[in-house]
């Protein structure tokens, strides 16, 4: 249950800030304006200016941590319906899409005893780096500016009413399942192992996605970067 929340103006990575806290060992939000360097899976940039939502939550989860990053996507995906958004989905296990463009990145890091969960969303950003033309903002896809701050309030009380319910064993793989994207799609999956390449056969109950090779095998993947081979 994240009950503080730890605010900067402008650091390096929220990542690297959240684990200045660790010995506090309880669970809480660390959150940034903007950010120097803020990092991306796959030792990308996540271009960090003011205007977007940067937090990493610091979690002690006692089990299990698999979920973790699908629990961030679809809080993200409840905060930004409560705004008043359809058109939601998840690209498994990290992006949140809006209208099929990236609104939303998670980057979920072990450290220590703890899992740091970082989330950028874009909010009231104008334009996306030229390079990204697959990515999106809330201003972009609506015509008008957010309150960041309500945003983070929203998406941390979806987040703790998530996290109980999958510690009490109530939420159901189910939920998610309704805004995975790409089900059946032919996609290449990145793992410290190599690249893979199959099709997204479905998420099973260990929240693990499952894929089906081109020889036909299905293999479980917990963790990994999927490019979908069709966009
Ligand atoms: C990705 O899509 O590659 C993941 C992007 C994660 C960005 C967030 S912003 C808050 C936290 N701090 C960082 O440096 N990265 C994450």
């Amino acid at each position: 249950m994240i009950e503080k929340i730890v605010r900067f103006n402008k650091v390096v990575s929220t990542q690297d800030t959240a684990k200045a806290f660790i010995e506090e060992k309880r669970s809480l939000a660390v959150t940034a304006l903007s950010q120097y360097r803020g990092r991306g899976r796959q030792g990308r940039t996540w271009h960090s200016p003011q205007g977007g939502l940067y937090v990493s939550l610091l979690l002690f989860p006692e089990e299990r941590v698999t979920s973790i990053p699908l629990l961030a996507a679809l809080s993200v995906v409840r905060t930004l319906e409560e705004l008043g958004m359809s058109r939601l989905t998840i690209h498994w296990p990290n992006d949140v899409l809006l209208g099929n463009k990236k609104v939303c990145g998670i980057l979920c890091e072990r450290y220590r005893s703890s899992v740091i969960c970082g989330v950028g969303l874009n909010v009231n950003s104008g334009k996306i780096g030229h390079r990204l033309e697959n990515a999106t903002s809330l201003r972009l896809e609506t015509g008008r500016d957010f309150d960041i701050d309500e945003i983070l309030g929203f998406f941390l009380r979806k987040f703790n009413e998530l996290y109980e319910e999958l510690q009490s064993k109530g939420l159901k793989v189910k939920e998610v399942l309704n805004y995975i994207s790409g089900l059946g799609e032919p996609v290449e999956i990145i793992t410290q192992h190599g690249v893979i390449r199959g099709t997204v056969s479905d998420i099973d109950d260990d929240w693990a996605l499952l894929l089906r090779d081109e020889s036909g095998i299905i293999k479980k993947y917990y963790y990994g970067d999927v490019r979908r081979m069709q966009w």
